[in-house]
């Protein structure tokens, strides 16, 4: 029970967890909040988190440890070689992902960096339902490329389809057939899908593919990082799983594939990664390149205590109470947005609620960077820190960007209804005054952009507008 009947009949998410431990935020004044915008370059990455007064930028290495986890850190085995932490995290994928073998990273993006090292090759061409900008960058440094094969239905922020994460399994036949397989390492599933608002894929979905796999003889990769919403979600909009649990679905979804990897910042409530697979060759192809970019193969780059609450994390995340909580309170976000007229992308998925800019700030042109505008835009009226996904942070590529999302995400177990309740709040006055959001600037297109940190100018004063009309309000 993540959800309550309150007496009207409506639902509000509930918090199945009390608070232990707290970390204080203050919200600084709003023209110091444009003064750290500047010095931000209007980056929401460059903020400083002092300056920030709702963290929403992302989940990852930001969800809370419950108890269980906190007690775990003092279990670490700091050994450096064969450390008895990491024979006990490989026990724990065993059991739970029935992978014989475990190597350990530091993080999803080096599960990336060895999995593309080990695989791709100059011509390559990974199938995926849809890119993630950190595997894509890795694989495209290397020579290969993603070939994307989403269903048309997650390529539009509206409708209410439950799994808009869906691979057109039509698509992956056509490829396979027609591109030498030699130039085909592995087949990417992501669940749930990042960067279309957090949508999930499902089961029947992963089970066809994989199946096509075999037919083809191709392995098939499984990037778990959002693993814990979708786990929600097939549970909850599959009508043929949802009296199996959350244990019984994630096994399921694991014996379907041949390799795992996962962000340990989100599956996990951890900061770390790992990669899993039964197949010795490529076990022995990943962990020999462990030593060279990561550490030694039983830590990776990780501290060993990050190895036992990553361990305890995945037990947490066997119940059903622990993987809706922010899915519930998504879910919210997204009902309430839509009753004020905010224009989110439906149907709420996993990560964070997702605004559509394009809809939001449909009187700027899409080079004027709506989302980047939107995501400035909200941390002046607000505090709240969210992230841009669109033009900006996709390497201003048209061609891999379909539209422009402001991520506000939910870290698990962090934030309390109140200060969702305060985001919608403020979002709401943002969108009543969304004529002042003005447009942004990319001062030099020849420079060479980077992942997530870049600068982007405003063009003219209309952050200092917004900031006066906004004190004008009297809100703080
Ligand atoms: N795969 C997916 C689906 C992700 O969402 C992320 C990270 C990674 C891999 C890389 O993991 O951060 O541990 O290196 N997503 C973060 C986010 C950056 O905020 O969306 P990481």
């Amino acid at each position: 029970m993540s959800k309550v009947k309150l007496s009207d009949g409506s639902y509000m998410p509930i918090e199945m967890h009390r608070v232990s431990t707290v970390h204080p935020i203050r919200l600084i004044p709003v023209e110091d909040r444009v003064a750290a915008l500047d010095e931000a370059g209007n980056c929401s990455y460059n903020l400083r988190s002092e300056d920030v007064f709702i963290d929403m930028l992302t989940d990852s290495g930001f969800n809370a440890m419950s108890d269980a986890q906190a007690g775990a850190f003092h279990l670490a085995d700091f050994a450096y070689a064969g450390s008895e932490s990491y024979y006990r995290m490989a026990d724990k994928i065993r059991e739970i992902l029935g992978k014989e073998r475990f190597v350990p990273v530091h993080q999803g993006r080096a599960c990336e960096h060895m999995l593309a090292k080990a695989f791709v090759k100059p011509g390559d061409l990974i199938p995926t339902n849809f890119h993630f900008c950190t595997f894509q960058t890795q694989v495209r440094l290397l020579g290969g490329d993603l070939v994307e094969m989403l269903q048309e239905k997650g390529m539009v922020t509206g409708g209410e389809d439950g799994f808009k994460g869906d691979y057109d399994l039509e698509k992956l036949e056509k490829f396979l057939k027609e591109t030498p397989l030699e130039r085909v390492p592995m087949i990417r599933i992501e669940a749930g899908t990042n960067l279309i608002g957090g949508q999930p894929i499902s089961m029947d979905n992963i089970i066809a593919v994989s199946e096509i796999a075999k037919r083809y003889g191709v392995r098939t990769l499984l990037d778990m990082s959002l693993v814990m919403d979708n786990l929600h979600f097939i549970k909850t909009r599959d009508a043929k799983r949802r009296d199996m649990t959350i244990r019984e679905i994630i096994r399921e979804m694991a014996d379907a594939v041949d390799i795992i990897y996962f962000s340990g910042r989100k599956l996990g409530f951890a900061r770390g990664g790992g990669i899993c697979m039964n197949d010795e060759k490529d076990f022995l192809a990943v962990r020999a390149l462990v030593s060279c970019y990561e550490g030694f193969p039983t830590f990776g780059g990780m501290s060993s205590a990050e190895l036992e609450v990553m361990r305890v994390g995945f037990d947490d995340t066997m119940d059903a109470d622990v993987v809706s909580q922010g899915p519930d309170f998504i879910e919210y976000m997204v009902e309430e947005f839509k009753k004020r007229g905010v224009p989110v992308v439906t149907p709420a998925g996993g990560l964070g609620c997702h605004l559509d800019a394009d809809r939001f700030c449909e009187h700027l042109g899409r080079r004027e960077f709506r989302a980047a505008a939107l995501a400035a835009a909200i941390y002046i009226v607000s505090g709240v820190r969210c992230m841009e996904r669109g033009l900006s942070s996709e390497k201003h590529e048209d061609s891999i960007c379909p539209f422009e999302l402001v991520r506000l995400a939910v870290p698990r177990r962090v934030y309390t209804i109140s200060h969702i309740n305060y985001v919608i709040d403020r979002v709401t006055w943002l969108y009543e005054h969304r004529g002042m959001i003005g447009a942004m600037h990319w001062e030099d297109e020849s420079i060479e952009t980077h992942l997530f940190t870049d600068y982007i100018r405003p063009v003219g004063d209309w952050r200092e507008k917004l900031a006066a009309e906004y004190k004008k309000a009297n809100l703080e």
